[in-house]
C-alpha cells in the first residue's frame, strides 16, 4: 500500500509473462490531462444543442456553459418534434430502436414500452409495474443502429418537477414526453456511437464523485444493529468466518430517538472510542443521516433551524411540519445555500469523531403524513362512529389512514427559499436529495479538503453525481430484484452515478441462501457492495446461513478484493474520462441484434463480460458471447480454469462457489491474491490473465485511496 503522500498514478503493466507476478517497478507512469479542457468542451458544444421552454429553475445538473439555441428546431431538425410550444415531445421510434436511460427506474436495460414519471418517491415494492422511484435521471439515448439507419442521439430534460415519459407504451412506435407544468432546458446530443454521447453527456454535467477506496470493499448493515456489542459482533464473525470485511453500517437507531447528529448515549457510550476500536480492526462505521429533523424544544439542530429560517415554510411562512421517524418533523430548506451551508457543517458531528462516510436517506422527500393532513383525518374519521360501514364506506376509511404517506397534494404545501427566490415545493420536487448530498459533499470539500469521504443517497437527480453515489432503494430478497440490480447500472453511469449500487441480498422480505450467493456472484463487480436488510427479516450477514453457505460467501467475497485492482482501476478510468463501467452489450456489437437484445450479460470495465446466474435451483445458464472470448471460471486468484469460447450461444455451468467471466480477445485482467480488507490488497503480486493481449496493454490504476483522486 502506498502512503497518502504518494500522488496517484495510471500506470502500464510491464511483464514479459503473462500470469507471472509484477514487482511495484512498472514504469510508463503516466499522467493525464484532466477532460474538461475547454477546446475539448467546445467540441463537444457542437454536437450539444440547447433548447428553452419558458425560465426554468437552474438546477445546476450542467455545469458547462453551452450555448442557447434561438427559437425551437423546426420541421425535422433534431429528429425530435417540439410541439405545444417545446412542452410536448414526440419523437417517432423504428423497428429495433433501442431506448437506453432513465437513471434508476424499473424494468430492463431498453426501457421501451413502458410509462414512466420522474417524481421522487420512498417507493418500496420495486414491481416493473411501477412508474417511479427515487430518483429522476431525465436523459434518454435513442439508438436506432440497426435495420439499415445508424444514428443515435441523446436528450437530456432538465427539468425538475415532475415529468412524463411515454416510451412506446400507448403506442409502441411513438415517445411522448409531457414536460407537464414544467419550464424545460433540453438538450439534444449528437454522436456516432452511444459510448460517445455518453461521453459528451457526462462531460457537460461536471465529473463523478470519487469515493474512498475502502468504500469499494463489502459493507454489513442492516436496519437496526441496536448497540456496539451487535456491531462488534458483526465485526468479529466476520473475521472468524475469513470474509473480508471494510465497513458496517448504523441505521437509524444508533441515533437519540431518530434525531439527526445525535447519538444514542446508552447504547454507543464513548462513540470516539468505539469508531476508532472498529478502525483498528480494519471496519469503517458509516452512519446514516435522514432528511427530517425532529421538533425538539432543547435540540439543538432544530432550534439553530427555526432561529434562522433554515426549514422549508408553509404558505404563512412558517416551518412546515411533516412526520417521518421521529415523529413531527421539519425539513432543511437545501435549496437555499446558508441553510445547505448550516446543514451540511452538521455532519462534522461525526466527522469529528472519526466517522468517514454517510448514506442519506428519505431524501424524496419522504412523509409518512404530514400535521395539516393529519387533522383532516382525524376529523373525517368522526364520520364513521356509529355508521353501516358498507364496503363503499370501508374503502374510504381504509384509505384514510392507509394512504396518508407520500401524498402528492402534500407536495404543494410548502416553499422553498431559493436564495431569494420562493418555490413551491413540487416545481423543484427532484431536486431535494440532490441537494441534500450537496450539501454534505460542499462541507466536506470545506471542512475535509484532503480526504474522500464516502457519501451515498437514496435520492437524486443530475448533478448529485458530483457529490456523492447512489444505492437504489428497498429492493426485496427477490431473484428479480437481483436482475434488476444489474439493469440499473447502465442507465445510472450515463448520468454519472458510478459509485452506485443495490442492497445486495435484498431489503425487504426474507433471502435463500442460493439468492444471497448469486447475488453476491453479481455484486462483486458493482462498486456500492452493501449487503442490507430490513427489520423484521431473516439475518442476512453472511454468516447466518450456516457453515456450508458461509464458506461459499467468504470463497465469493475474497474473489471481489482480488479483483479490485481491476474495479477500482476501471472506476477511475471511467471517472476520468466519462466513461461507463457498465455497458450494455448493444453499445459494443451495434449490428448485432443478439447482442442488443441481451439484458442479462454487462460488459464491466473494458476487459470482462459478465454473465450471473439469476435464477433459482439452476446449475448455469445461457450464455450469448458476441465473439470469441475467454472464460474464466474462478473460485480464488489462485484456483481458476480458462478456456476459450467461439462467439455464439453457450450453456455455461457456475455452482454457487464460482464466479464465471468472459475476458474479451485483446483485454487483460489483473488479479490480486485475498485479502482481508481493502489495505491489505497487495498491488505488487498481481497475476495478469490475458486473452490474445499482454500486460502491457492494461493501464492500471493506484493511489493511497484517501486523497483526493485528482487526474
Ligand atoms: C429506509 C431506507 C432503508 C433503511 C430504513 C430505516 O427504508 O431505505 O435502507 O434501513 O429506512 O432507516
Amino acid at each position: 500500500m502506498k502512503n497518502r503522500a504518494e500522488a496517484p498514478v495510471f500506470h502500464t503493466a510491464v511483464c514479459a509473462e503473462p500470469r507471472q507476478p509484477l514487482s511495484q517497478q512498472e514504469n510508463c507512469i503516466r499522467s493525464f490531462p484532466a477532460r474538461l479542457a475547454h477546446k475539448e468542451l467546445g467540441m463537444e458544444s457542437k454536437m450539444i444543442r440547447k433548447y428553452r421552454i419558458g425560465t426554468p429553475f437552474n438546477t445546476e445538473s450542467v455545469t458547462a456553459d453551452i450555448p442557447q439555441e434561438k427559437g425551437l428546431p423546426e420541421g425535422g431538425r433534431d429528429h425530435v418534434l417540439f410541439a405545444d410550444g417545446g412542452r410536448t415531445l414526440l419523437y417517432c421510434l423504428s423497428e429495433g430502436e433501442i431506448i437506453y436511460g432513465l437513471g434508476e427506474t424499473v424494468r430492463g436495460i431498453n426501457k421501451r414500452g413502458w410509462d414512466y414519471i420522474s417524481w421522487n418517491s420512498d417507493m418500496p415494492n420495486h414491481l416493473e409495474t411501477r412508474r417511479s422511484l427515487y430518483a429522476s435521471q431525465n436523459f434518454l439515448l435513442f439508438d436506432k443502429a440497426y435495420g439499415g439507419e445508424d444514428r443515435c442521439f441523446g436528450l437530456y430534460i432538465d427539468a425538475p418537477g415532475k415529468l412524463e415519459f411515454d416510451l412506446g407504451y400507448t403506442d409502441y412506435s411513438q415517445v411522448r414526453i409531457d414536460l407537464k407544468e414544467n419550464d424545460a432546458d433540453i438538450y439534444i446530443l449528437e454522436g456516432e456511437t452511444p459510448g460517445e454521447i455518453v461521453t459528451a453527456f457526462r462531460t457537460i454535467i461536471g465529473r463523478s464523485y470519487v469515493p474512498p477506496k475502502w468504500a469499494f470493499g463489502l459493507g454489513q448493515s442492516r436496519w437496526s444493529y441496536m448497540n456496539e456489542d451487535e456491531v462488534r459482533e458483526v465485526a468479529d464473525q466476520y473475521r472468524r468466518a475469513g470474509i473480508p470485511l471494510d465497513s458496517i453500517y448504523l441505521d437509524i437507531d444508533y441515533m437519540e430517538r431518530y434525531k439527526d447528529f445525535t447519538l444514542n448515549g446508552e447504547t454507543f457510550p464513548d462513540f470516539a472510542k468505539f469508531v476508532s476500536e472498529m478502525k483498528e480492526k480494519g471496519v469503517h462505521l458509516v452512519p446514516i443521516i435522514d432528511a427530517g429533523v425532529k421538533i425538539e424544544e432543547g435540540y439543538d439542530v432544530y432550534e439553530e433551524g427555526v432561529r434562522n429560517g433554515y426549514f422549508v415554510k408553509d404558505e404563512n411562512g412558517d416551518p412546515f411540519v411533516v412526520a417521518v421517524w421521529p415523529g413531527r418533523s421539519h425539513f432543511p430548506d437545501v435549496l437555499n445555500s446558508g441553510a445547505r451551508r448550516w446543514f451540511g457543517d452538521k455532519y462534522s458531528f461525526l466527522l469529528d469523531q472519526g466517522i468517514d462516510g454517510f448514506w442519506n436517506d428519505m431524501n424524496e422527500p419522504s412523509i409518512f403524513y404530514t400535521e395539516k393532513h393529519l387533522n383532516e383525518v382525524f376529523g373525517e374519521l368522526d364520520e364513521f362512529r356509529g355508521v353501516n360501514i358498507d364496503i363503499g364506506r370501508l374503502n374510504r376509511l381504509l384509505s384514510l389512514v392507509g394512504e396518508m404517506a407520500q401524498r402528492e397534494e402534500d407536495y404543494r404545501e410548502f416553499y422553498h427559499d431559493a436564495d431569494g427566490v420562493r418555490v413551491r415545493h413540487d416545481k423543484v420536487h427532484n431536486l431535494f436529495g440532490y441537494n441534500m448530498t450537496r450539501a454534505a459533499g460542499e462541507a466536506f470539500r470545506r471542512n475535509r479538503p484532503g480526504e474522500r469521504i464516502l457519501m451515498f443517497s437514496r435520492s437524486s437527480y443530475v448533478g448529485m453525481h458530483r457529490y456523492g453515489g447512489v444505492w437504489t432503494g428497498d429492493n426485496s430478497s427477490r431473484w428479480e430484484h437481483l436482475l434488476l440490480s444489474m439493469q440499473q447500472m447502465p442507465a445510472l453511469n450515463m448520468c454519472g452515478f458510478l459509485y452506485s449500487g443495490a442492497d445486495v441480498g435484498g431489503f425487504g422480505e426474507d433471502v435463500t441462501p442460493d439468492l444471497m450467493l448469486r447475488w453476491l456472484a453479481l455484486a462483486i463487480f458493482i462498486p456500492l457492495f452493501r449487503n442490507h436488510s430490513a427489520l423484521g427479516t431473516r439475518r442476512q450477514e453472511l454468516y447466518a446461513f450456516g457453515p456450508e453457505t458461509e464458506k461459499k460467501a467468504a470463497q465469493i467475497v475474497r474473489l471481489r478484493y482480488a479483483l479490485l485492482p481491476y474495479l477500482y482501476s476501471e472506476f477511475m478510468k471511467a471517472v476520468r474520462d466519462s466513461r461507463m463501467l457498465f455497458t450494455p452489450l448493444g453499445f459494443v456489437w451495434r449490428d448485432d441484434m443478439r447482442a442488443r437484445e441481451t439484458e442479462d450479460e454487462l460488459l464491466v470495465g473494458e476487459s470482462i463480460l459478465i454473465a450471473p446466474v439469476v435464477k433459482p435451483n439452476a446449475s448455469g445458464r445461457m450464455v450469448y458471447l458476441p465473439e470469441e472470448m475467454k472464460l474464466v471460471r474462478l473460485r480464488s486468484a489462485e484456483d481458476y480454469e480458462e478456456e476459450i469460447l467461439p462467439a455464439g450461444d453457450h450453456y455455461i455451468r457456475a455452482k454457487l462457489d464460482e464466479v464465471v467471466i468472459f475476458i474479451r480477445k485483446g483485454h487483460v485482467l489483473p488479479l490480486a491474491k485475498a485479502a482481508e480488507n481493502t489495505v491489505g490488497v497487495d498491488y505488487g503480486s498481481l497475476a495478469y490473465l490475458c486473452h490474445g493481449a499482454v500486460p502491457e496493454e492494461y493501464e492500471l490504476y493506484n493511489d493511497d485511496g484517501i486523497s483526493p483522486a485528482e487526474f
